[in-house]
């Protein structure tokens, strides 16, 4: 008898164990719902043996989407009070208790992929997707461009890079003083050095009461919210999901009008993002016009969008070679730098993926395969973690996590 468990095994494990029943929790504890972008990602890991269930967590996924085409950041599929802030706090307006902002657009890159894993079984679910994430794009189109055609992200939590430094300056203008008390819950899950400080969160809550308070209407809050940050997570992904909506309308004939000019639109937005004073694609605050100074990991998504940059694959080189656990989320030269907190500068596996789908796809091979090398061998060597310490490799963050295992199953471990 072998009692040894392969990292495959226990990737399969966390995967089966973290399903609620047609949707994945990120991690139990720490994320007990079914959010955005962790579930697409999770539906790559699903689809390397189980193809069905990977359609089940997008199709869950889209379950919760709005009238308006919206798809939430997080679905509250039952009440746990073990997280903050819950339905009530979102007071979201879906046929789903959800929040009212949105995450990355990554569905409909991960769909297409499942699609290629097995097309026949995957036709007709990609058939049925497809209009939702059409209607999902056509809102992003509406309520998030800035005048350049980069996306918009509206609240911290939407870009998915809470407590970024690409932030700071934005959040610094916030007036927080009146939320009032509120009781954290993920600091009780996990240490509170990896995660976002309380003047972070005084202003992730503030921003929520603004959105709850005006029902989520987009247009009311075009005026309202004074957060609105041009961002290279929010524009790279939009872009490449429309390169993908595109690419499955034409393989299947589906019905996809103004697509190809939105592409068009959505690319000027993203090299809008190229900030020539830094080297780097960075984020810009849609108010101010204010550049971040901020090279992150998000900066490394323009050959996921199908963007190609010099600069940027001479910093790829140069990051592979000298951080030990690449790619922090925040580059370790810069004075905010914080290896554990979240990202402020540990490394994310799935963002290790992404940017080495688009390497590989655009000629890239040998930073690619550098990559997925240096990130099985971190998550071989330090468990499925949230995210880790790119000096040490530490863990950091929840364990058991889900696209962690995903990104195991579906890239960094394969052979
Ligand atoms: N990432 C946020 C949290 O920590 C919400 O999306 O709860």
């Amino acid at each position: 008898m072998n009692y040894y468990t392969t990292p495959s095994e226990s990737a399969r494990n966390i995967l089966i164990a973290n399903d609620r029943g047609g949707y994945t929790i990120p991690t139990s504890g720490l994320y007990p719902y079914q959010w955005n972008w962790d579930s697409a990602v999770a539906a790559l890991g699903f689809a390397e043996f189980d193809i069905n269930r990977a359609w089940v967590e997008l199709e869950t996924l889209f379950s919760g989407q709005w009238a308006d085409g919206m798809v939430p950041h997080i679905l509250f599929h039952k009440p746990d009070p073990g997280y903050f802030p819950g339905p009530d706090v979102w007071g979201g307006t879906g046929p789903i208790p959800s929040s009212g902002i949105i995450q990355p657009p990554l569905a409909a890159t991960m769909a297409r992929r499942v699609l290629d894993m097995d097309p026949v079984s995957g036709k007709e679910r990609m058939r049925a997707l497809f209009p939702k994430m059409l209607a999902w794009h056509r809102w992003i189109k509406a309520w998030r461009l800035d005048d350049h055609g980069a996306v918009c992200t509206t609240h911290p939590w939407e870009a998915g890079r809470d407590n970024a430094p690409d932030w700071d300056n934005t959040m610094a203008a916030i007036d927080a003083s009146d939320v009032g008390e509120y009781q954290r819950r993920d600091t009780s899950h996990v240490n509170s050095a990896d995660r976002p400080t309380k003047y972070d969160y005084d202003r992730y809550i503030k921003l929520v009461n603004i959105g709850r308070e005006a029902g989520w209407d987009q247009a009311k809050l075009l005026e309202l919210n004074p957060f609105r940050v041009a961002d290279p997570t929010m524009s790279f992904t939009t872009l490449r999901a429309a390169r993908d909506l595109l690419a499955v309308s034409n393989d299947l004939g589906l019905e996809a009008d103004g697509l190809s000019a939105d592409i068009d639109r959505l690319e000027a937005g993203a090299r809008s993002l190229w900030n020539e004073g830094l080297g780097a694609f960075d984020a810009r605050d849609a108010h101010t016009g204010e550049w971040a100074e901020s090279v992150s990991n998000a900066s490394y998504l323009c050959w996921y969008a199908g963007i190609e940059s010099a600069r940027m694959l001479e910093r790829v080189k140069t990051v592979l070679t000298t951080v030990p656990h690449p790619i922090p989320s925040y580059d370790p030269h810069m004075p905010k730098f914080d290896e554990r907190r979240y990202w402020r500068g540990p490394t994310w596996a799935f963002m290790n993926m992404l940017t080495g789908f688009g390497l590989a796809e655009m000629g890239h091979g040998v930073e690619a395969e550098a990559l997925r090398l240096k990130t099985a061998r971190l998550i071989a060597g330090h468990g499925f973690a949230e995210y880790f310490d790119p000096l040490t490799g530490g863990p950091a963050g929840g364990n058991s996590f889900t696209w962690t295992a995903a990104v195991w199953l579906h890239w960094a471990g394969r052979n």
